[in-house]
């Protein structure tokens, strides 16, 4: 169940980018639910800062523009009371005086939580935080949200780190991936933890490799001149599928405090077999889609899209090869794979356990194949774990794989709320378990930075693939080639 903070008498989330495409799509519609729900007490407020004047701050305009992404969109009635909590700042948050008039818009009162989340991009989020304290505007209780990805490489997210961490602590200072806000993926810590049948099994006694899948039916939309410059790998892989190989890989914590979670996160990303020089070429495939069709849609290629540049060799595509190496993951492969204008959108984790050591029936009863359970993150949230299973009737031990399928939403109810909805409510309440540490973040950056030097050197251009398929053929090759199978070539 997601806490309310109506026990918190007042808070105040001042959303740098207030106008910008995260606000509008995801961090205002979580808010709304939880206004619709009845979580935010009456002194809970939102501060919308940007460089340009909203062109049109009245609740019509605003619903017509976040109603799309809003969970409770029949709940149109309740916008205007929650539009009275929304303070419009016309400001830039870099300079003093664009600084000081944020600050004179916040209640003085340090009983009041004070969060400021940086929607924009990350290059200045070093002078937004600097120019906030130089306004008087960060006290003992204030936080600040930093949006993934943190900088492009290890060195400029350790210059955005050090120069965040000159204005804030950092417990004051939360790395988002809303991934960890993702019901799914918090389940893979109760999967893990609360079923003793799955964490006896949970190593490479009995798993014989772990896939991990984000993929993507979308382009890049509006976003293209940012994602030109960011590319598959540092837009999903260094964030979203590290931190959810760490969750599938990490050792019991010691609590749920959030260093006793992120130190083991932290362990995993540092046993992460280093990709590097000509391993990067037999371990990584990096792709780019090309004019197809997405579910009967025709779509154009990425080089197509608006705000890219053809020039750039950006990947929409990658998948790995990777190994944990300590104890408990020795010679288990874990493959990611994540990428844009694919067959379908799914992310999702594969647990492959190893077959029965002896098989007791004839060729030909059936599949000789192990367990496998599927942990679908989105969409249609659930767990499913495959078994073999007799065929009723009278054709001998013939048998087949059928899974045992635990939907959320038909276990829970349909309405799961947003990764943001839960992230939200944890920050205005300190709480960090679900954010990233630094040293997590630049531990993760080193692994990735081999992998993008290596592309960068070697020159090799992207191998293409058509929109609508499952990528390019070199990312089945990389599975294939160590004797296994991506999990929808298998169904
Ligand atoms: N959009 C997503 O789906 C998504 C997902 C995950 C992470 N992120 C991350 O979230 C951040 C924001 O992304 P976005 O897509 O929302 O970008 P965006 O649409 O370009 O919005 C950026 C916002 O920041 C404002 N802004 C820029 N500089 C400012 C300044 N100096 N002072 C005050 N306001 C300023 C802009 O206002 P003006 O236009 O008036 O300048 C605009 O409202 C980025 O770090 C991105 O990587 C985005």
């Amino acid at each position: 169940m997601i806490p309310h903070y109506v026990d918190i008498p007042g808070f105040e989330i001042v959303v740098i980018g207030g106008g910008g495409d995260l606000a509008t799509r995801k961090i205002l519609p979580a808010l709304f639910a939880h206004h619709v729900s009845g979580h935010l007490s009456a002194g809970a407020r939102v501060i919308a800062v940007s460089r340009r004047a909203i062109a049109d701050p009245d609740p019509e305009h605003m619903w017509r523009q976040i109603s799309p992404y809003v969970r409770h969109s029949d709940a149109a009635d309740q916008f205007a009371s929650f539009f009275e909590r929304i303070s419009f700042v016309q400001a830039d948050a870099t300079t003093a005086d664009g600084s000081k008039r944020i600050v004179a818009a916040l209640d003085p009162s340090e009983q009041v939580r004070r969060v400021f989340y940086l929607a924009t991009a990350p290059a200045i989020f070093g002078p937004v935080c600097a120019a906030l304290s130089g306004a008087g505007g960060v006290h003992a209780n204030a936080a600040v949200v930093l949006e993934k990805p943190l900088g492009h490489d290890l060195e400029s997210s350790r210059a955005i780190n050090d120069a965040v961490g000159e204005v804030f602590a950092e417990e004051q200072i939360f790395r988002i991936d809303h991934y960890l806000g993702k019901e799914t993926v918090q389940n893979l810590m109760v999967l893990r933890f609360a079923n003793a049948i799955f964490e006896r099994i949970w190593r490479a006694d009995d798993i014989d490799h772990v896939q991990i899948t984000a993929a993507e039916t979308i382009g890049v939309g509006t976003r293209g001149q940012y994602y030109d410059h960011a590319g598959a790998l540092r837009d999903m892989v260094q964030n979203h599928l590290l931190q959810l190989l760490c969750l599938v890989a990490m050792e019991p914590p010691s609590s749920l405090e959030p260093d006793a979670v992120r130190d083991e996160k932290l362990k995993v990303l540092r046993s992460l077999r280093p990709i590097t020089g000509g391993d990067v070429d037999s371990h990584t495939v990096r792709g780019r889609y090309e004019q197809g069709a997405v579910q009967g849609e025709v779509v154009p290629g990425y080089h197509e899209e608006a705000g890219v540049d053809p020039a750039r060799d950006t990947e929409t595509f990658v998948s790995i090869r990777a190994h944990v190496d300590n104890w408990r993951w020795s010679g288990v492969p874990f493959f990611l794979r994540t990428g844009k204008r694919l067959w379908e959108r799914r992310t999702e984790i594969v647990i492959q356990f190893k077959r029965v050591p002896h098989n007791l029936f004839r060729d030909g009863a059936g599949p000789q194949v192990g367990n496998r359970l599927v942990i679908r993150v989105q969409p249609d949230e659930g767990i499913e774990l495959h078994m073999l299973t007799k065929i009723p009737g009278p054709g001998g031990m013939k048998h087949r794989r059928a899974p045992l399928n635990l939907s959320f939403a038909s276990t829970f109810g349909e309405d799961l709320p947003d990764a943001y909805e839960r992230l939200l409510m944890d920050l205005v309440r300190g709480k960090s378990t679900l954010f990233m540490r630094r040293d997590e973040v630049e531990a993760a950056w080193s692994w990735c930075e081999p992998i993008s030097q290596r592309w960068a050197q070697t020159g090799q251009p992207a191998k293409s693939y058509v929109a609508g398929t499952s990528g390019p053929v070199a990312s089945a090759d990389l599975v294939n080639e160590v004797g296994r199978v991506w999990n929808e070539d298998d169904e």
